[in-house]
């Protein structure tokens, strides 16, 4: 991690290397921490953030569901995410808002402690979400199973969900594959470890609904939104594993991994192996998005 410009906490701008937390922060032990993931882009017209405002809903939604109690307003978080990110000089980037119950009593109960609140940002590198990007991810439909609505409010992008799915991507690369893709409880699709998930079959594209336990991702309301604008539809249907295997194309969606096509799940070769024409279409249709080159959706970029 290289330590560029500055990380708001609480308020304040404080260097990289002094950004830090009690080794008691309750959420450390009990995972009561809520957070988001954005992206700001480097446009022909300037740092852009990708959906500030649903990403920003989110995270004040997360931290409902856990009866945080936020000390900043939603417009107090976006313009300190724009803050951070200007202060930081850089141009495109990661933008991790993080909320969690701070310091102060231990024990489960999270509420007497204050709510701490910091955002962070880093330089963008395709990293782990590069595979897919070009040549088509490999995916193993992972042993652990996705924790069930009933246990954890799925909606909320919180750190508790995170073992669940770092144990579903450890077990995908131990075994040689690029990612996880999720079962829920009923043996449906859920979704990536850290994506949303669609197939094409028939010309026909189709993804979970978000009721088989997946986050309610940005990307993937985005995708639907533009292939709704350029006169194609979406199915949300509860899909199966020989869905997948009998797909012609499929791509997962999430603010790293962006669009990125599906070769293989399991042993099986999704189509002719390489991306396909849809998954290739919607990839460069984001991409002018995020990049300002589509005028039909420009209120998605908050410039910085
Ligand atoms: C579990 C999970 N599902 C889906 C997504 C995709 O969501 P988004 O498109 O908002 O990044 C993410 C990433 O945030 C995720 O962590």
């Amino acid at each position: 991690m290289k330590e560029i410009g500055k990380i708001w906490m609480n308020g304040k701008l404080v260097p990289f290397k002094d950004a830090k937390v009690h080794v008691l922060t309750h959420a450390l032990h009990y995972s009561t921490a809520v957070f988001e993931g954005i992206r700001c882009y480097d446009t022909p017209n300037g740092s852009a953030v990708f959906r500030l405002s649903e990403h920003n809903d989110r995270f004040f939604n997360s931290a409902k569901l856990y009866s945080m109690k936020m000390q900043f307003s939603k417009k107090e978080i976006s313009d300190a995410i724009l803050k951070t990110v200007k202060t930081s000089g850089l141009k495109e980037c990661y933008i991790r808002p993080l909320a969690y119950y701070g310091y102060g009593t231990m024990g489960l109960t999270p509420t007497p402690n204050k709510v701490d609140v910091s955002i962070a940002c880093w330089e963008w590198k395709e990293g782990e979400s590069k595979a897919g990007k070009l040549t088509g991810a490999k995916c193993k439909v992972s042993s652990w199973i996705k924790i069930d609505p009933r246990s954890q409010p799925m909606q909320a992008k919180a750190a508790s969900n995170y073992a669940n799915a770092a144990l579903a991507r450890m077990e995908a690369l131990e075994n040689g594959y690029d990612e996880a893709i999720m079962l829920n409880l009923h043996g449906k699709i859920a979704e990536g470890s850290a994506e949303n998930i669609f197939l094409v079959k028939d010309d026909i594209i189709q993804t979970p609904p978000l009721s088989a336990g997946g986050l309610g991702g940005i990307t993937r309301d985005s995708v639907i939104q533009i292939i709704e604008e350029n006169g194609g539809s979406v199915i949300e249907r509860d899909l199966s594993r020989d869905d997948l295997y009998s797909a012609d194309e499929i791509f997962m969606t999430g603010t790293a991994a962006e669009v990125k096509s599906v070769a293989q799940v399991d042993k099986v070769i999704i189509g002719d192996a390489k991306m396909g024409k849809i998954t290739r279409n919607l990839q460069k249709s984001f991409s002018d998005v995020t990049m300002g080159k589509d005028e039909r959706f420009l209120s998605w970029l908050t410039f910085v």
